[in-house]
């Protein structure tokens, strides 16, 4: 591409960085293109593999990125949404007005490479020359114990610039749209952090902690998780959701890619893809494909037992092991009590019933016999969610508004299905 940028893409596989490929990024009429083309020194490593199902490793030559999107996928993925693009945004405003400058706007390219190299998601790191980019000066991870700290920036960012400034590092680096942070634990691992909006009408943040609990007690493959319960002011206290980075083992990355980039789908088109196209791809992709469409297909049950209705092809992933891609743990899940309008649907049809799941689970090679067990079981462990989030400690009235999210005409179908297994191992 002429006129291009040029950024060297390195990827950070059990600690070694890589050379993969080149990416060209250029704006024409307000509009971001890239491309991107892998490295010799990629295509000849026996170990390579491809960054995005969109640029296929044998390509020996540039590839433009199609359709209305200025990144891949890929790197979109390792990019901040909106919550981080806030921050960044803020920030670079607040810095530009102290020196007397007028901010100019910041592009796709911008946000993605400002996002702190230590934290960022995925295995990426990008460079110009030899030095990486927004590599940290000295502790742009905060650990634990600045945890209150974190929380009451993140409650002041938009009138406090000081907040902006503790928490653009940690804060910016993961996708999404609600407050986050990391934070390295002890032994310095890497943890995500998620905080209570102001927008929020009842404790969101702990009800997605219930919901992990349940589905690990479901037998799903479930981030090690913890709440923190924050007090804020004397009378003040904030939930806060500890999750382990999974796209980290200690000071070692883990490639990732969300089920948008999979399916080389975009937020103009998501509605063109349902459970039934990630699980045609998985099939394809995934090292243990029978583990995997197991997995997610019971995340379709228990997502339609708990109203998991944000469950867009971004709020699933895949992370690639030393075998391959694998079905990354779960994440972003979150009851509905509100409605059952599901943002991804098991088919085109937009059916998100357990009826269409038992229809469907064997594309997802869980045989009829076995899936009418597992409905079974994961509809008994649902069973006790009120006792659970009085465990976490839930109030009374925020139970009785959670109600429709999980006491439904659905549950009860999943509960009458026969079964001589009691709870799924
Ligand atoms: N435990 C984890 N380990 C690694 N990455 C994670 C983890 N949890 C979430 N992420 C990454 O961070 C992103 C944002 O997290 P999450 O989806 O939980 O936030 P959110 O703000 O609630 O999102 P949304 O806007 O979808 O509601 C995810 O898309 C995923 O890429
Ligand atoms: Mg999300």
């Amino acid at each position: 591409m002429s006129d291009a940028s040029k950024i060297f893409v390195d990827i950070n596989i059990d600690g070694i960085d890589h050379f993969v490929g080149t990416m060209w990024y250029s704006i024409r009429k307000n509009r971001g293109f890239s491309s991107f083309q892998y490295s010799e020194e990629w295509q000849a490593n026996p170990e390579a593999f491809s960054i995005d199902p969109a640029i296929s490793p044998l390509h020996s030559k540039e590839v433009f990125r199609s359709g209305n999107k200025a990144l891949f996928g890929c790197f979109e993925d390792a990019a901040p949404d909106r919550w981080g693009r806030m921050l960044i945004r803020r920030t670079f405003n607040d810095a530009a007005k102290a020196s007397g400058k007028h901010p100019r706007s910041l592009t796709d390219i911008d946000f993605l490479l400002m996002v702190d190299d230590l934290s960022r998601m995925g295995a990426f790191r990008f460079r110009i020359d030899k030095e990486y980019l927004a590599v940290p000066t000295a502790n742009s991870i905060p650990p634990m114990i600045r945890l209150r700290e974190l929380l009451q920036a993140s409650e002041k960012v938009e009138e406090r610039p000081e907040a902006r400034n503790l928490l653009l590092a940690p804060g910016s680096s993961l996708g999404g749209a609600r407050p986050k942070a990391c934070l390295l634990s002890p032994d310095r691992t890497l943890n995500i952090a998620k905080f209570e909006s102001s927008k929020d009408e009842y404790d969101v943040v702990l009800w997605e902690a219930v919901v992990l609990h349940l589905a690990s007690e479901c037998g799903l493959n479930v981030p090690y998780f913890q709440i923190e319960n924050i007090s804020v002011s004397k009378t003040d206290r904030k939930t806060v959701l500890l999750e382990k980075r999974f796209d980290r083992a200690g000071a070692s990355r883990i490639p990732y890619i969300s089920t948008m980039t999979l399916l080389n789908a975009s937020d103009n088109n998501s509605e063109d893809y349902s459970y039934l196209h990630i699980s045609e791809k998985l099939s394809e992709i995934s090292s243990q494909p029978t583990k995997d469409l197991r997995e997610l297909w019971m995340r379709i049950v228990l997502g339609i037992l708990i109203s998991n209705t944000d469950n867009h092809l971004r709020n699933h992933g895949l992370i690639r092991t030393s075998a391959g891609w694998r079905l990354s743990p779960l994440f972003d899940i979150n009851p509905n009590p509100e409605n059952r309008i599901f943002s991804l649907s098991i088919d085109l049809e937009g059916n998100n019933d357990i009826k269409t799941a038992l229809e469907v689970a064997e594309y997802f090679e869980v045989p009829k016999t076995k899936a009418k067990e597992i409905i079974k079981s994961i509809s008994i462990a649902l069973q006790n969610w009120k006792h659970t989030a009085r465990k976490y400690g839930c109030t009374t009235s925020e139970i009785s508004r959670m109600e429709p999210a999980f006491e439904h005409t659905e549950l009860d179908i999943a509960l009458s299905f026969t079964s001589s297994i009691h709870h799924y191992p």
